[in-house]
């Protein structure tokens, strides 16, 4: 058993890999803010309210920790909204928490969820490999780019997970405009398997060549933007033709494996099983 911290905690994936982590029976530091909703937190966790970019929260929160898993930020759209806030917290308060673990914890494992978005715009054919160098196109993957060089130039026993875009199956709004065009490759991941790669990010032995890893959905998430749009359509009976896309690539693609998936075990939720939940979602909705 393990003590691990984790910032961000009651945020989406957040409340899932406490969650996850105290069935594995480990005991759970959930650090957010005071304002946040800890309700509903499995037994083995403990609620530490706090702020991310204060010295002072971070300190405390990282005593006699094993590992800590950051995933605490300000995302879109508010993060390309409120510029500062979102470098405050993101880039200020990671650098904040590593300072703290590094001079508190040194030895604990430090897992940080970034982002495929600090890729920027790939070239339409390219499958995106870890090597490809930043170019951020907004200021939440700047933010992201710029947190990861400070993880990445600690001396602290890290691993870094560029997450792709997080498909929940539970029925949503579909946005006004498409973020991608239709012909554009995407591979979006299960939001629970976003979570097992982070929750194996804890304890994986293999990480030596596994520092830096992209995390995505795997070989049946690989599709156009064309057809996850149409799957979602047809399952709330809306003619995919009236769908609205980017007119301008967006930031998504197929993304490499180099040996992520064999070190962390993570792609559980293929994209059919993915499209089942849905359906079951939104049915139960119409006849409720
Ligand atoms: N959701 C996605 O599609 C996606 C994709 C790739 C990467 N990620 C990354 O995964 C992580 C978790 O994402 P999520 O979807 O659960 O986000 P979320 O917005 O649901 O949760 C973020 C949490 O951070 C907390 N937080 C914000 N400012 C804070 C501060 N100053 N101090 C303490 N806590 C603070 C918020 O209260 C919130 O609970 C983020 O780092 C995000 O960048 C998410």
């Amino acid at each position: 058993m393990a003590t691990v911290l984790v910032t961000g905690s009651a945020g989406s994936m957040g409340r899932l890999v406490c969650s996850q982590l105290a069935a594995n029976k480990h005991s759970v530091r959930a650090f957010d803010l005071p304002s946040a909703n800890f309700m509903d937190m499995p037994d083995n966790v403990t609620a530490v309210c706090g702020d991310l970019t204060s010295v002072e929260d971070n300190r405390k929160a990282v005593k006699g920790v094993d590992a800590v898993i950051h995933l605490a930020a300000i995302l879109p759209p508010t993060a390309d909204e409120k510029i500062d806030l979102a470098r405050k917290v993101n880039v200020e308060g990671t650098r904040v928490l590593v300072e703290a673990v590094d001079l508190i914890a040194p030895n604990a494992r430090f897992v940080f969820s970034s982002s495929v978005s600090v890729y920027g715009v790939p070239a339409i054919d390219q499958e995106v490999r870890v090597s490809d160098p930043y170019n951020p196109d907004d200021n939440y993957a700047k933010t992201k780019a710029d947190s990861e060089q400070i993880v990445i130039r600690s001396d602290l026993d890290y691993c870094v997970l560029r997450i792709s875009g997080v498909a929940i199956p539970v029925f949503q709004e579909p946005p006004t405009r498409w973020p991608f065009r239709p012909n554009q490759k995407i591979e979006f991941i299960h939001r629970d398997d976003a979570v097992n790669a982070i929750v194996a990010g804890v304890t994986s032995q293999s990480i030596e060549n596994n520092r830096v890893i992209n995390v995505s959905g795997g070989p049946t998430w690989r599709m156009t933007g064309a057809q996850y749009v149409a799957d979602y359509f047809n399952m709330i009976e809306v003619d995919p033709a009236e769908a609205i896309y980017q007119d301008v690539q967006g930031h998504f693609a197929w993304y490499m494996d180099e040996g992520g998936q064999e070190a962390f075990d993570y792609q559980r939720n293929p994209y059919p099983l993915y499209l089942d939940q849905l359906q079951l979602d939104i049915t139960r909705l119409m006849e409720g």
